[in-house]
């Protein structure tokens, strides 16, 4: 049960327990007053602590869906185009021994015996990675709930819906391949894997896109490129220890990364260009409650903080780091010319002003950090049958 405190007319605090995991307990905040944009809690089961803030919806208002109406055609000529035809894509099975083949057996002690090279850490990060791939369904979801571009039946013929899906036939090869790579090195405790999997689906995930679009499009804009630049830099690794079939395999997802990119940043340049203002405060609006990373509920049933920990480990390997953050945020900021905007509101000059000069700041601030940085511990990773590594 739930503990309900009351705040003022309409609004309550929720303290959930805790659990008997020994996690600590979850706020959330909820409004009952029916109003737009609407506040709602946290679901129970599946939610892992997580700071409270309030989950708005709904907060693009009505009319704008129109706008997203008339890009129909535009998206169809400058998205669509950006998606790979089936038959001219790649397949996980292109990377991966055939196992109706008479080598098959040879292929895999080949790959095990190059998998052996690759240090644990190196593990924690791919193993962190191929999880994120995987809670897909999730990521599917986020998309069907912004306003004016969700995929209403399911097989319906718009622009928006039909990238949507096809963005998720292509994603879905990168967890595939991943997940059969990793199984056939039998470096890693794949029963964990599959419960983190599992975890992950169940708790979703929140990146306070509040059913916007033009909250939706930033966040995609910058997670892709992220994710390109977190396979980018497992296939350079991969590299660097001399498995160039795993380089191989990192440097094809991170390439379809790179694609999708391309087709949420074009959105973003459009709607910069015609609805210029609104899609300003939409930027400051995302980076000011920071852009969380697609898997930051992630559980195994173990480690409460299993997200900190596997991003401790990517950021010490330098597979994604709080510099990469900030040269995410630079390359968006030239990528949209958000310097160059003109004609805004006094609120659009502020914003302006915020999402151009933040880089430096979070620059400045993780140098500081760095400065007070201790002695990293070593934690174990049920991923890797609880060997130790260290952050
Ligand atoms: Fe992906
Ligand atoms: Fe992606």
């Amino acid at each position: 049960m739930a503990l309900r405190v009351a705040l003022a007319p309409g609004m309550a605090l929720y303290f959930s327990p805790t659990k008997g995991n020994g996690r600590s307990p979850r706020v959330s905040m909820a409004s009952t007053i029916p109003s737009s944009p609407k506040v709602e809690s946290l679901k129970k089961p599946f939610s892992p602590p997580m700071e409270a803030h309030l989950q708005v919806t709904h907060s693009m208002p009505p009319q704008k869906i129109e706008i997203f109406k008339s890009l129909e055609d535009w998206a169809q000529n400058n998205i669509l185009v950006l998606l790979k035809p089936v038959e001219k894509s790649w397949q996980p099975q292109d990377f991966l021994p055939d196992s109706s083949s008479e080598g098959f057996y040879d292929e895999v002690k080949e790959l095990r015996e190059q998998s052996r090279e690759i240090p644990d850490d190196y593990y924690v990060c791919l193993v962190g990675d191929m999880i994120t791939e995987e809670a897909l369904p999730t990521y599917q979801t986020m998309l069907n709930t912004l306003d004016g571009v969700r995929d209403e039946t399911g097989a319906s013929l718009t622009s928006w819906a039909i990238w949507t899906r096809a963005w998720t036939a292509e994603e879905n090869r990168h967890g595939d391949l991943l997940n059969k790579y990793l199984y056939l090195t039998g470096r890693v405790d794949m029963k964990q894997i599959e419960k983190t999997i599992q975890y992950l689906i169940g708790s979703g995930m929140d990146p306070r896109t509040e059913n916007s679009p033009y909250l939706g499009f930033i966040y995609t804009s910058f997670q892709e490129r992220a994710t390109f630049i977190s396979h980018g830099n497992t296939a350079r690794l991969a590299k660097e220890h001399g498995d160039l079939k795993l380089a191989q395999i990192c440097g094809i997802i991170a390439a379809d990364e790179k694609r999708h990119e391309t087709a949420y940043t074009k959105i973003v340049e459009k709607l910069f260009e015609i609805d210029p203002d609104d899609t300003m405060l939409a930027f400051a609006d995302m980076m000011k409650k920071k852009i969380t990373m697609p898997a930051h509920l992630m559980y195994d049933g173990r480690d409460d903080n299993l997200f900190e920990h596997f991003s401790a480990v990517a950021q010490r390997l330098g597979v994604y780091t709080a510099k990469d953050y900030a040269d995410i945020l630079d390359f968006l900021v030239r990528r949209w010319n958000v310097e160059k905007i003109t004609g805004l509101s006094g609120e659009g000059n502020q914003a302006q002003d915020f999402v151009c000069t933040l880089a430096s700041r979070i620059r400045r601030l993780e140098e500081r950090a760095q400065g007070r940085a201790k002695q990293a511990p070593h934690i174990p990773f049920s991923w890797i049958y609880g060997r130790v590594v260290q952050l």
